[in-house]
C-alpha cells in the first residue's frame, strides 16, 4: 500500500534515537571536564546505557523497514535524492559504528559495561590499554563527525520545510500534515 507518511513507529524510532544520541554526545563531552568522583562515573554509566540503546533501536528500525513500506519519495532533482540517500547510509553506518568502537574502548580498559547495574555484558576481549587509547580518540573523533553529518542532515530537513516548502520534515513529525500546514505532499 502506497503511503504519504512515516508510520508511528519509523517515527518513534527516529526521534527516540536522535534525542538518545545528542545526550549520550552531550554527556561524553561534559564529563571530560568535570572532576573524578562519583557524579562522573556515573555520567559514563549513563552515556554508555544511552549508546547501548542507541545499537538496540538501530537494530530495530533497520527490521521495521524491511518490513514496512517506505513512504513515497516527494519529487526533487537525482542529485538531492542520492545525496539524501548517501546521508542517511552515512548516519545509520555511525549509529552502529561509534557505540560499537565505544564498547571496544572501554573493555579494552576493563571498564565495567552495561545497561546501569541491570545488564552486563562480559567483555570477549583482553586489557590493552594502548589500544583503548586509540579507539577512545577514534570513538571521540567519529562522535564529532557524526554530529556535522546529523547537522548537515537536519539543516535540509529544515530547510525543506521553510524554504522549499514541501512535507519531507511534517511526515516525520506526529501531528503535522501537509495539507494542514499547506505544504507540497
Ligand atoms: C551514539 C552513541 C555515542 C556517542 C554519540 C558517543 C559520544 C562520545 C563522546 C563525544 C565522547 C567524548 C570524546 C572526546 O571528547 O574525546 C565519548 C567518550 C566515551 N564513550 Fe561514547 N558515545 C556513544 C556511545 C558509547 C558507548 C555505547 C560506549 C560503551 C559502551 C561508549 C564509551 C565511551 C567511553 C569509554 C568514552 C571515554 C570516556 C573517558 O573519558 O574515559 N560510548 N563518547
Ligand atoms: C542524531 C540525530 C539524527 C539521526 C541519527 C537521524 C537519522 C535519520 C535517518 C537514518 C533517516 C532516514 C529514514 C529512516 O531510516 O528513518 C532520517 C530521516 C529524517 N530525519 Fe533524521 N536523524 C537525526 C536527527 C534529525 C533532526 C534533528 C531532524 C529535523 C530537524 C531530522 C529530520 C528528518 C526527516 C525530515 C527525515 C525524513 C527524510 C526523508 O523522508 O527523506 N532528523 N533521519
Amino acid at each position: 500500500m502506497q503511503t504519504t507518511r512515516y508510520d508511528p513507529i519509523a517515527m518513534s524510532l527516529h526521534w527516540i534515537v536522535a534525542l538518545a544520541v545528542f545526550a549520550a554526545y552531550g554527556i561524553g563531552l561534559v564529563r571530560e571536564e568535570l572532576p573524578k568522583g562519583d557524579f562522573r562515573a556515573w555520567l559514563l554509566t549513563l552515556h554508555m546505557s544511552l549508546g547501548l540503546l542507541v545499537i538496540a533501536l538501530t537494530v530495530v528500525r533497520v527490521g521495521w523497514h524491511m518490513i514496512t513500506p517506505a513512504p513515497t519519495a516527494i519529487p526533487t532533482t537525482p542529485i538531492a535524492s542520492v545525496a539524501a540517500k548517501l546521508v542517511h547510509l552515512g548516519l545509520y553506518s555511525a549509529m552502529f559504528a561509534i557505540p560499537i568502537i565505544g564498547l571496544f574502548a572501554a573493555w579494552t580498559k576493563g571498564r565495567v559495561v552495561g545497561v546501569f547495574s541491570l545488564i552486563v555484558i562480559p567483555s570477549p576481549v583482553s586489557l590493552d590499554a594502548h589500544l583503548a587509547k586509540i579507539l577512545e580518540d577514534a570513538h571521540g573523533v567519529a562522535a564529532h563527525a557524526f554530529m556535522i553529518l546529523a547537522g548537515v542532515h537536519a539543516l535540509a530537513a529544515i530547510g525543506h520545510h521553510l524554504v522549499l516548502r514541501d512535507a519531507t520534515l511534517a511526515r516525520m513529525l506526529p501531528f503535522v500534515t501537509a495539507r494542514r500546514s499547506n505544504l507540497r505532499a
